[in-house]
């Protein structure tokens, strides 16, 4: 199969491309094997291909084959498996930018009802992020009638948590910088606040400003781009703020005066959903679930970005759009025909052509 590896880290993204390896191995009994027909880019690929994200040190250490959403259909399953052969699955696991890929059947759901998989391949694990840190056990706990900020709204993980949000009756307004990703933002049915205007934390205030809120500011701010220090200005007295990422940082670390977090009672929850699945797996499953049942309501869509990606020689091009911070919502991959792998399967009676 083709497939794209990490040998070493890169520093130039343009010489990431696929090479041929071997069939991912069956590792553990309930490995299933997925034909993957769509992947997406994320902020953490750009930082796995260049060695620059905190789980290059313990969890993706080269060689290891780059990319960590996937959709697909299932190729070989266990006997006693949920999935069987033809199933449509989306999931998170690295090893997404390549033809095939070998998960545990815990880390796979079936693309919910009415979804494509292009679709699901955009959902990945934004859902989880957002579902657990917005509503979740261990989260910002966000209740209906409350106010929620979200940065970074139009980006992979922002247009997800600003529909998670809704869908938990919050009134949402989300933070982008440019008129295009405005649009989009708006297209979910929040309301927006350019950053790049001038006191746009003021703003917020302004539009948050009633009865019992004189002096405005929102319970609760979702920040994936690393401004902790804009959110703290935006929240009331006594709001959270949720660490979620540093998107926009550029590798450089923020640093808050304690003060600030004092003087307005606020809690900052830092949040981190691959290392909570680790530690708590139930959970984990829990908020897939829940995923899942509020896609499937249609309370959560999928936001794909509208530049057609094709085959996996693509996935430099879509990175470097990534960086750029051209891309809203996710941008996808598309590795292999859905049609075409069925046809192949039937064709070799039921299985795909390995
Ligand atoms: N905690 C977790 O469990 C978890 C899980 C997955 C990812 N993450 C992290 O979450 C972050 C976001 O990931 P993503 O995949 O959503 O990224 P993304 O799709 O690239 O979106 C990032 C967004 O950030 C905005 N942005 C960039 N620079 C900015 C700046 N200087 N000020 C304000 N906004 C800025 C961009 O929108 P504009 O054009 O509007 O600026 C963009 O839409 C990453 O740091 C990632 O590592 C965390």
């Amino acid at each position: 199969m083709k497939a794209i590896i990490i040998d070493t880290f890169v520093t130039d993204l343009s010489t990431l491309h696929p090479t041929t390896a071997p069939l991912p191995k069956l590792w553990s009994p309930t490995d299933v094997l997925i034909r993957i027909t769509h992947a997406s880019i994320t902020h953490v690929d750009t930082l796995y291909a260049r060695g620059q994200h905190q789980n290059n040190r313990r969890h993706a250490i080269p060689p290891f084959t780059l990319g960590l959403e996937f959709s697909g259909i299932v190729a070989q399953s266990p006997a006693f498996s949920a999935y069987r052969p033809g199933d449509r699955v989306f999931g998170s696991a690295l090893g997404a930018y390549a033809e095939y890929i070998a998960v545990p059947e815990a880390l796979l759901r079936r693309v919910p009802r009415g979804w494509g998989l292009r679709e699901a391949c955009a959902l990945g694990a934004s859902g989880c992020v957002a579902v657990a840190s917005l509503v979740g056990e261990r989260g910002a706990g966000v209740r209906a009638g409350e106010s929620v900020l979200v940065l970074g709204a139009a980006g992979g993980l922002g247009v997800v948590a600003c529909q998670v949000a809704k869908a938990a009756e919050a009134r949402v307004i989300g933070v982008v910088g440019s008129a295009e990703k405005e649009r989009v933002v708006r297209g979910l049915g929040v309301d927006v606040v350019r950053y790049d205007t001038p006191g746009w934390e003021e703003g917020v205030r302004v539009l948050t400003r009633g009865e019992g809120n004189e002096e405005g500011g929102v319970d609760v701010v979702y920040d994936p781009v690393g401004n902790v220090e804009s959110s703290l200005r935006c929240i009331k007295y006594g709001g959270r703020v949720l660490v979620i990422g540093y998107a926009g940082r550029h590798g450089v670390m923020e640093k808050i005066p304690a003060n600030k977090i004092l003087l307005k009672s606020a809690k900052v929850i830092g949040y981190r959903w691959g290392e909570h699945g680790r530690r708590f797996p139930h959970e984990a499953e829990r908020v897939w679930d829940k995923v899942v049942e509020i896609a499937e309501k249609g309370e959560v869509k999928a936001v794909v970005y509208d530049e057609e990606y094709k085959g996996l020689e693509s996935v430099p091009r879509a990175m470097h759009d990534v960086e750029a911070n051209r891309v809203w919502g996710r941008a996808v991959i598309t590795i292999a025909d859905e049609g075409e792998v069925l046809e192949e399967m039937k064709a070799s009676n039921g299985k795909a052509k390995l």
